[in-house]
């Protein structure tokens, strides 16, 4: 007996020893991810207002599958069961997403949608009372159509609506929560003003996209400062952003590739993050010169990329907690003139190229950020793999295994401060304009079922693990 105790322990000990990297901080928080128009459904009950997202789903099915949000997974009516599978994942946080136009239909306050606040605080009251801190993203990719009407973000005055937006969400949510999001991924939706075939479908290429851009930053300092300074104190949480940064990594080690790669990277990323999160602020060197100096070469007496004053980027820079950063995959650059004239692709002269799912990308953007914007936690707010479907999913696992592997080599190696992670997604949900064939879910949803009936897949099995003990499995070591 003696004896078994004494191997026992030493494998025990051995064995912790081992996987000293292998778990993540106490205090790290798992969790998953959804957005509003993907899963809600309830487009236009108890007074929602219509959004682009509706708008154009219903109005341009020559670019999408011809499915809609309509009903989604109707988790307007079901978030009770969501809130269960979250539990049932060992969740910490929940980062879901508040539909401006459930809250203002008209996207101003001269409408406050009783029932949209009553949702939305009944899933946060439901997440709290089952242990589930929520993670609130405002705003993911649904402007109210009433103010796509008057242009959009383009237009600088939608910063004055988004702040007036904010505020009612501070005033009635912001007792409980303590995670803010202000935009998911703006450097995907300022594409509805540069290309068709995405929401609002606004053509005006290299322009468009650079002007709603402008206003997004303001907009999101604004809402940082308004909770700094009438919030905080009282409500005590944090206020982000999120952005795609998916590796842009160069296609071999020369100097042309690798100052492509630097390119691709500040102007995806860095024309949000660094007028933020680094100290000069403002827009990227790199970003501004080749702007204006295509802008000049265009014959135009003004660059497309617009400025910010000096006391903007002084007011800008720092409007953070936290940086948010969503990543699924590593592609390949090469300089390339490439894309249409004007375009963002093309004032970047970079080319890039397909890649695949390789972690150790993930691992590189992690430490290119914490080198680049430096004192600011990090928190992945996606990570995910799509496929066709089916509840055996070790595809998943496999990737959730080697990118999770890659979060604790940044944290624990490199010692980047990645403080939460959120998969994308809790169940299979509406994918845009893939409709409902792309599959990214740890729960299957049956959209043919009048319930929508949410089953756990192998991997929702693998994260309840990963989640609850804060490591990896063993067979995984550093
Ligand atoms: C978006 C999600 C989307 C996911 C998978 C992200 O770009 O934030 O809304 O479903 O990628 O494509």
């Amino acid at each position: 007996m003696t004896k078994f105790l004494i191997a026992f322990t030493a494998v025990f000990v051995g064995a912790s020893a081992q996987n000293a990297t292998n778990r993540f901080p106490d205090n790290f928080m798992f969790g998953a991810a959804t957005a509003a128009y993907q899963i809600e459904g309830a487009w236009n009950e108890d007074g929602k207002g219509e959004s682009i997202q509706d708008y154009f789903f219903h109005n341009y099915p020559e670019y999408t599958t011809g499915d809609t949000g309509d009903v989604a997974c109707d988790s307007y009516h079901r978030y009770q069961e969501d809130v269960q599978m979250l539990k049932a994942l060992n969740a910490d946080v929940y980062r879901f997403s508040i539909s401006w136009p459930r809250v203002l239909p008209t996207g101003d306050v001269d409408v406050i949608n009783q029932p949209g606040i009553d949702y939305y605080n009944n899933l946060i009251n439901e997440l709290l009372a089952n242990g589930i801190q929520p993670v609130v993203t405002m705003y993911h990719f649904d402007l109210p159509q009433a103010l796509q009407y008057i242009g959009g973000w383009p237009n600088e005055m939608l910063a004055d609506y988004f702040v007036q937006y904010a505020r009612i969400l501070f005033q009635n949510f912001g007792d409980r929560v303590k995670w803010w999001i202000t935009f998911n991924e703006p450097a995907v939706f300022v594409n509805g003003y540069a290309a068709e075939g995405i929401a609002p479908s606004q053509p005006a290429s290299g322009i468009g996209d650079y002007l709603a851009t402008h206003t997004v930053i303001k907009a999101h300092a604004r809402v940082w400062h308004l909770y700094d300074e009438e919030f905080r104190a009282s409500q005590n949480g944090s206020v982000g952003i999120t952005l795609n940064m998916d590796g842009l990594e160069p296609a071999s080690n020369t100097e042309g590739e690798n100052d492509a790669s630097e390119r691709a990277r500040q102007f995806q990323m860095g024309i949000f993050a660094h007028p933020i999160y680094t100290e000069e602020g403002d827009y990227p060197l790199v970003v501004q010169q080749l702007v204006d100096d295509n802008s000049a070469r265009e014959g135009r007496n003004h660059s497309r990329l617009p400025k910010f004053t000096q006391e903007e980027i002084e007011y800008i820079r720092g409007s953070a907690d936290f940086l948010g950063m969503n990543h699924y995959s590593t592609n390949f650059v090469t300089p390339g003139l490439i894309g249409e004239s004007p375009s963002k692709s093309r004032d970047s002269g970079v080319y890039t190229m397909p890649g695949g799912h390789y972690a150790w990308g993930l691992r590189n953007q992690l430490n290119w950020v914490a080198t680049e914007y430096p004192g600011y936690p990090i928190f992945i707010t996606e990570n995910g793999l799509s496929n066709s479907g089916g509840l055996n999913d070790t595809d998943r696992i496999d990737y959730f295994t080697e990118y999770l592997g890659a979060v604790l080599e940044a944290i624990n190696t490199d010692g980047v401060p990645v403080i939460g992670y959120t998969a994308w997604s809790l169940m299979d949900n509406f994918e845009w304009n893939s409709g409902y064939t792309v599959k990214f879910g740890l729960y299957e949803v049956d959209f043919n079922s009048t319930n929508r009936t949410r089953t756990p897949k192998d991997s929702a099995s693998f994260m309840a693990e990963v989640f609850s003990s804060k490591q990896l499995p063993d067979q995984y070591s550093l």
